[in-house]
């Protein structure tokens, strides 16, 4: 019902009494009178007069009613302790496809290999549940969608110069923009679900705790809508999943690839590694040339720019 008395509040300028809403949304007074109150105390602007009520402003808020064509799948949490825990957890207990957990912020956000994810109020965090009908082998595609639609959406949208950075990473001017986690769970040789968590320095400052690491309000110098960046994403992000057979997905990761035929330096839980990234295989694995010739295949791993 909030979504449905926003869209009307945003489709007038001019005030609209109550009796017109009540009328259009099929509720009673006391009703409506209950929402525009709670939609106050969330941070709406909403001016009250006797001729009715007029829309004045809206927080860049990240609720399920502000994605109307996916609200019933948009979880929204101001703060929890990391999306991939809950995104989890909903999975386990069948929640559909192309589900989507929201946070404002969070207290226990994760990084890849076991770093922490900074997650201040103003940044994007946020997991996705898919369920795709890729077999456990392929689903690492997901992942370079998921990094290449969003270096376009951010390319398109905003101008901005994003660039993916092996394996998921958005960087711009060399500095991270948004990081990218995976996990999977299968059953027997079926994906039950993959969780694709994303985090995005949006209007947060990042760089007390990463000085390496750059938003989007910085490098725009104003506030950014998350709400529209995140749609944005998700439709782009979708669209392309629904359309994955019919496209190379890492030759079009590739062509916003910063990584390749640089220098770069190869963290693995078990060694480091240096030489120059040549190449992304057909299976998403890093290859790495040696200073004595020989590749070495780095299937997961940080990968830093030397
Ligand atoms: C990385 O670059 O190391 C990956 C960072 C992933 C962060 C996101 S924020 C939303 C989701 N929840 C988490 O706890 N982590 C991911």
């Amino acid at each position: 019902m909030k979504g449905k008395i926003l869209t009307l509040l945003r489709a007038s300028e001019e005030t609209i009494s109550g009796e017109t809403l009540i009328d259009k949304l099929g509720i009673t007074h006391v009703s409506l009178e209950a929402h525009i109150a709670t939609l106050r105390d969330l941070g709406y602007g909403i001016e009250v007069t006797p001729g009715g009520y007029r829309l004045t402003g809206s927080p860049d808020a990240l609720y399920p009613w502000e994605f109307p064509t996916r609200q019933s799948n948009i979880h929204y949490f101001e703060e929890t302790g990391s999306t991939m825990d809950v995104a989890k957890n909903l999975a386990q207990n069948g929640c559909a496809h192309q589900t989507v957990v929201i946070a404002g912020r969070q207290t226990k956000g994760r990084g890849r290999m076991k770093r922490t994810w900074q997650s201040s109020d103003g940044g994007l965090y946020f997991t996705m549940v898919l369920r795709p009908s890729l077999p456990p082998s392929q689903c690492f595609k997901a992942n370079f969608v998921a990094s290449r639609m969003l270096s376009q959406t951010l390319r398109e949208k905003y101008g901005v110069s994003a660039m993916v950075k092996w394996p998921n990473d958005i960087l711009v001017d060399g500095r991270k923009l948004s990081g990218m986690l995976a996990e999977m769970e299968t059953e027997g040789s079926k994906v039950s679900f993959i969780t694709i968590g994303i985090g995005i320095n949006v209007n947060n400052d990042p760089t007390s705790v990463e000085p390496n690491a750059i938003s989007l309000k910085e490098i725009l110098g104003r506030d950014v809508s998350r709400k529209e960046l995140l749609s944005d994403f998700l439709d782009a992000f979708e669209a392309r999943m629904d359309d994955i057979a019919s496209h190379d997905v890492i030759a079009e990761w590739k062509q916003h690839s910063i990584t390749l035929n640089q220098k770069v330096r190869i963290v693995t839980t078990r060694e480091v590694s240096e030489g120059v990234a040549i190449d992304v295989d057909a299976n998403g694995a890093l290859l790495l040339e040696q200073a004595d010739g020989t590749v070495m295949t780095i299937v997961y791993g940080d990968c830093f720019l030397i």
